[in-house]
């Protein structure tokens, strides 16, 4: 999420860190701030906005003289976009700084216990319970910085990248690393710290990536010491040399934001669960439901109301939420629904999906709703986005920013948390049995470490996309819990290679899409091992026999799809309610590669928007 940047050297920092800021900016943000250093005042100034935003602010706030200096994009988890939540943040006694890239899972009950000592909080952040959790240890324990930032870290539990410094040290920044990206580059006289290294890479070929667990007490005028955050042991600085050119440092070294995306998967998909799931507790706790269960439970259906790929992603939840928690759904396009004048009561729950929180249509429908009575709740994944701000409560996926216009992690993890609340009202209700339940945390659980397995097939299903490039109509089918992922798979393609394709539920192709099949004719099935299999089985039987061609998204194991496909793509066992997390990364990863094959913008489709903002 997000970026940071910070300097220690003889230079000016604050061009430096100003133009790191504006490199980092497409990792997606909602927020800037810069914090500088002369060795006398500490000034600082933040806004809720872009660099530019910031730029013309500061500039006339603060002096921008000096050596040391943080600069930081926050893309908000804990607390809305505004001026006071933005970064850098002080401590309470004004003299340690920081900014942070990442989510302090704890920080309640850390909040909780400083707000006793007699801490005070000006934002609604996490970040501010950290640096202020540092300043107490300090103060306790009569420590230096580094030493307090490992303390303090050894009690935290979450993702960070960050970087620290105090007031009176004028030549030191710590910085430490969990979860979130953290380049050092390495100057003469100099040190840069940055979430990638695009912030220094005209200063500085040498740099080193900060592993996780990992922190540096980086002084000008000596070497930096790295540290293993846990037990305190001392690392052998590894010094990379850069390779690479600006535009793929931004990227993470893939070539598209998709791809990146595509990749993060695994990442996003815990980070919706964390904390949320304690498998060994056998707990599933989300605020907003939590807070709002007599309702959940008394609830005659739900409503769920979105636009395209998050509408694919309330087809799932669908059979979730039917199968496991009893609870009769709808899912409906907001489009469609805002006009319709639907039968609406205060016995039904609406819950909006959208990554961007900002679908025009989907606010509409919202406000529709609640008009009528009825309790929203929203699944976003940008903080503060007015979809957030509009419903009655709901749940962020803490995905990161999506940068690529086809949606990728944004419906994995909108899957994610549909799931664990479809669970925990399932649990609520008696629906399900304790060992089902169970079984589903654990699988859940394992869910990442499956995509990454899938992602191995990235280079099989690269040489599917060169056979199938040229063809102007592809078929997407798949039944059950993968009748969305067909029509996924089918909007991907769409999207970015402007191939035309069709999603459909496996047995009606015989109602009418049968026909255009010929041997010219690719038709992805997806036949996992526990969704029908048989059915589906004949269903490629049926499209064999008029010569189609068998691209078969199987489990891994299958020995009859095999023989009757042209190609398969393996994903591991899983149950069939969580198979979509698996079966719908090879469709995504053949989109792009057809896509790229075919020379098109891959993060910027034309006439499509990130945000569609119109109605
Ligand atoms: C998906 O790849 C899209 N580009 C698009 O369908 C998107 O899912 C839709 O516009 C909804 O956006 P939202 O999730 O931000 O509301
Ligand atoms: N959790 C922090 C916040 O909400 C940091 C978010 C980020 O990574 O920018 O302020």
């Amino acid at each position: 999420m997000c970026g940071i940047v910070g300097y220690i050297g003889h230079r000016e920092a604050y061009p430096i860190i100003l133009k790191g800021l504006k490199r980092l900016e497409y990792r997606g943000y909602d927020s800037a701030g810069i914090a500088l250093y002369d060795g006398k005042d500490i000034k600082l100034s933040k806004t809720k906005g872009k660099v530019v935003d910031l730029e013309a602010k500061l500039e006339k706030e603060i002096s921008t003289d000096g050596n040391l200096g943080i600069g930081h994009t926050r893309w908000a988890t804990h607390g809305v976009p505004n001026d006071v939540n933005s970064h850098p943040h002080y401590s309470n006694s004004g003299n340690l700084v920081i900014i942070h890239n990442g989510i302090i899972e704890n920080y309640e009950s850390l909040k909780t216990e400083l707000k006793k000592r007699g801490y005070t909080f000006q934002s609604d952040t996490d970040t501010e319970v950290l640096i202020n959790l540092i300043e107490d240890v300090m103060k306790n324990d009569g420590l230096k910085l580094g030493k307090a930032v490992q303390i303090a870290l050894n009690q935290v539990v979450g993702a960070y990248a960050i970087a620290v410094f105090d007031k009176n040290k004028p030549n030191e920044i710590v910085v430490a690393k969990l979860g979130s990206p953290l380049a050092i580059g390495i100057g003469g006289d100099e040190f840069f710290i940055a979430s990638d290294a695009s912030p220094f890479i005209e200063y500085t070929k040498n740099a080193i990536y900060l592993e996780d667990e990992e922190m540096a007490i980086i002084r000008r005028g000596k070497d930096l010491k790295i540290r293993k955050i846990k037990d305190d042991s001392l690392v052998d600085p590894y010094v990379q040399e850069l390779q690479l050119n600006l535009e793929q440092i931004e990227k993470g070294g893939f070539d598209h934001f998709m791809l990146k995306e595509i990749y993060e998967q695994p990442n996003a998909i815990r980070d919706t669960y964390r904390g949320r799931m304690l498998v060994n507790e056998g707990i599933i706790k989300l605020a907003g439901v939590e807070d709002n269960m007599k309702k959940f439970l008394n609830a005659d259906r739900i409503i769920i109301v979105a636009c395209g790929t998050s509408w694919h992603a309330g087809l799932v939840a669908e059979y979730i939420f039917e199968d496991l928690a009893r609870i009769p759904v709808e899912v409906e396009y907001a489009s469609e629904f805002r006009y319709r004048n639907p039968v609406i009561t205060e016995k039904d729950i609406v819950i909006s999906i959208s990554q961007s929180g900002e679908t025009a249509d989907t606010l509409a429908a919202i406000k529709l709703a609640k008009s009528k009575g009825a309790f929203v709740f929203g699944i976003c994944n940008v903080v503060g986005s007015s979809i957030a701000r509009e419903t009655n409560a709901g749940a962020y996926t803490h995905a990161g920013p999506e940068i690529g216009v086809a949606s990728t992690k944004a419906f994995t993890t909108q899957i994610t948390i549909l799931t664990l609340i479809a669970l925990r009202l399932a649990r609520a209700k008696g629906t399900i049995s304790s060992s089902d339940y169970r079984l589903h945390l654990l699988e859940l659980e394992m869910i990442p470490d499956k995509v990454k397995k899938v992602l191995e097939s990235e280079a099989h299903i690269k040489s599917i996309a060169e056979i199938y490039k040229n063809t102007r109509n592809f078929l997407y089918l798949g039944r059950g819990y993968n009748f969305p992922v067909a029509l996924e798979g089918a909007l991907k393609l769409k999207e970015i290679s402007y191939i035309h394709a069709e999603g459909y539920p496996a047995a009606e192709m015989k109602h009418g899409p049968i026909a255009l099949i010929d041997e010219n004719m690719p038709i992805i099935v997806i036949a996992t091992k526990y969704g029908h299999y048989e059915k589906v089985v004949s269903n490629i039987q049926e499209i064999r026999s008029r010569k189609g061609k068998i691209i078969g998204v199987v489990t891994q194991g299958d020995v009859n799809v095999k023989e009757l496909a042209d190609h398969v793509i393996e994903v591991p066992e899983t149950l069939e309610s969580l198979s979509p997390l698996l079966t719908t990364i090879p469709l995504q990863l053949l989109s792009y590669h057809i896509a790229v094959m075919l020379g098109k913008n891959v993060d910027q489709p034309r006439n499509l928007a990130k945000s569609v903002t119109v109605e």
